[in-house]
């Protein structure tokens, strides 16, 4: 009956909290938070009154009506990038990155690169960028003028030598090759040509952004000044919410860009209530408890390298299969990718949280 593009667990869910998700199977412990889309775990109870209070007023209103909180969600967000700007919302972290594609391709003409392990979505223009083979050969022909580079400055820049660039795309910590932060030569080659060429940076902060790695976005750990930052996953608290931010410049005119349902009304109440949240606070907790975190799973029999920042944390394990198998026997949910384990946990789990995932993990 359903396209077979999902392998699901054996589970139905009755509710979910925090980072528990309670079954037919009895109660799991969470350590992807719905794969990043879950900043305040499940049914956090200022996301639950902003949804209930916003459906009851409206659920749509169509881009004939401006949603006060569109604005006041979009100046929190350039807020946080020091810059002034415009936002464009989507309803979805590929869509936002759809707008961001065409920003650059109107800009200027020339080639769009993105990196080996880059993801950035499915729809044709954010496949066009994202690497791994397997996904985009049978819809080929894509986007002209993508091309993928090793993550490198010396080969971002032998390129640009030789060719006009228009856009370079990054996932500043890629996400879902295993949880690899981009090296630092990449970053500065990256700078060089947006200063001395123009050349367009594109953040593709959907998965590593809003205070995920303890910073709101994860650029901040490279000295990256984006002009463009694509939003996606817990931007609205578990309802669908993308964005684009284009910091310093407007690339969009009437018609440009749109879209029947964004931004939905709804998701912004609930992107809202989470962006309350995302205080420095908040943040240096997230570094502590990161820290916490990737120590206690480096300690574990089965683990092997551990990378990431935060609470995005990628663990190699020699047969993640078999892991993921003997913690869903502990009722632990655990996320396979990359050849490992990634935890992409609440940014408000708890010690005693972490230390009884990390003692199921134990084995
Ligand atoms: C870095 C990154 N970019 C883009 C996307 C695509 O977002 P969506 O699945 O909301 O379209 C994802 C989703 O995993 C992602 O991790």
């Amino acid at each position: 009956m359903l396209c077979p593009v999902y392998s699901p667990l054996d589970l139905t869910v009755e509710r979910a909290e925090g980072v528990r998700i309670f079954t037919s199977k009895g109660e799991f412990l969470d350590t992807y938070g719905g794969i990043g889309v879950l900043p305040l775990g499940h049914s956090h109870p200022d996301v639950v009154r902003a949804i209930g209070e916003k459906a009851a007023r409206y659920a749509h209103l169509s881009n004939y009506f401006l949603d006060p909180d569109a604005c006041e969600t979009a100046e929190i967000l350039l807020s946080k990038t020091g810059r002034k700007g415009e936002v464009y919302f989507a309803n979805s972290g590929t869509e936002a990155n759809e707008a961001a594609l065409k920003a650059v391709k109107k800009n200027r003409k020339g080639a769009i690169v993105s990196f080996e392990g880059n993801f950035h979505g499915r729809t044709l223009g954010a496949l066009s960028i994202t690497w791994g083979p397997s996904m985009r050969h049978p819809f080929e022909p894509l986007i002209p003028g993508s091309v993928f580079l090793p993550l490198s400055g010396r080969a971002l820049l032998d390129f640009a030598e030789k060719n006009e660039v228009a856009g370079i795309f990054f996932e500043c910590i890629q996400g879902n090759t295993g949880i690899y932060p981009i090296p630092e030569d990449l970053a500065l080659a990256a700078a060089k040509l947006q200063k001395e060429r123009g050349v367009l940076i594109a953040a593709d902060e959907i998965q590593g952004g809003l205070g995920r790695t303890g910073k709101f976005f994860s650029f901040e750990h490279f000295g990256l000044e984006p002009d463009i930052i694509t939003l996606g996953k817990g931007l609205g608290g578990g309802l669908p919410l993308g964005a684009a931010l284009f910091c310093g410049w407007s690339p969009f005119a009437p018609g440009d860009h749109g879209s029947t349902f964004a931004p939905n009304p709804v998701s912004l109440a609930a992107g809202k209530a989470v962006l309350r949240h995302l205080t420095p606070d908040l943040l240096e907790e997230v570094s502590r408890k990161g820290a916490l975190l990737r120590e206690r799973l480096a300690a574990l029999p089965w683990a092997g390298e551990v990378r990431g920042k935060g609470l995005m944390i990628g663990v190699g394990a020699e047969n993640p299969a078999e892991i993921k198998k003997k913690a869903f026997d502990r009722s632990v949910l655990l996320n396979v990718t990359g050849g490992g384990i990634r935890f992409l946990p609440a940014l408000t789990i708890t010690e005693p949280e972490m230390e009884e995932i990390v003692r199921r993990l134990n084995f």
